[in-house]
């Protein structure tokens, strides 16, 4: 498996396994062509055989950023796809001055709070209610 960045052609790929990894939450195509074509977008993808298994994207303002979406295809999940994906996000925000790294996740989705708790972010603040009036979303930090 590798971690590269990711490229434009890379969207509809992407979409698709965003499709199968949030149903009914997913972005639109165009949302996400949108938002990897910012200035301030920094987006990698783990590709095995050819195919995109995960990616992990986020947008960088001065020295901090946050995470935008972080997803694992079913298949390849708990061999640390996701690990990598971040950890070398990180990698990559410090060429750009970046020292801090924040996200936002449903207070249900533990196993994404067990990856993110296991990479050392810390849990900074709680949303009430802010998923469609009845779920609290978490917010973590990360310092490097
Ligand atoms: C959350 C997600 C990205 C994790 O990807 P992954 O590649 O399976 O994660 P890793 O293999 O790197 O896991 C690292 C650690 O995270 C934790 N973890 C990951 N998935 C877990 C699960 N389902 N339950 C409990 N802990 C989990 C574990 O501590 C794991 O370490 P371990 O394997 O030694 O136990 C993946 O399950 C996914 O795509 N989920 C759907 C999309 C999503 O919810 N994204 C996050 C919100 S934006």
């Amino acid at each position: 498996m590798i971690i590269r960045n990711y490229l434009p052609t890379d969207n509809a790929k992407v979409y698709a396994l965003e499709t199968v990894c949030f149903s009914n939450e997913k972005r639109s195509l165009s949302v996400l062509e949108k938002t990897a074509n910012l200035n301030n977008f920094v987006g990698l993808v783990a590709e095995e055989s050819g195919e995109i298994v995960g990616y992990v994207t986020s947008t960088y303002c001065l020295d901090e950023a946050e995470i935008i979406t972080v997803a694992v295809s079913p298949n390849f999940r708990k061999t640390g796809v996701a690990t990598k994906l971040i950890e070398s996000l990180i990698s990559s925000l410090k060429n750009l001055n970046v020292n801090t790294l924040f996200l936002e996740v449903r207070e249900s989705n533990l196993g994404a709070i067990s990856l993110y708790e296991k990479l050392g972010f810390t849990k900074l603040s709680v949303r009430k209610n802010y998923y469609n009036g009845i779920e609290n979303a978490v917010n973590y930090r990360l310092s490097f």
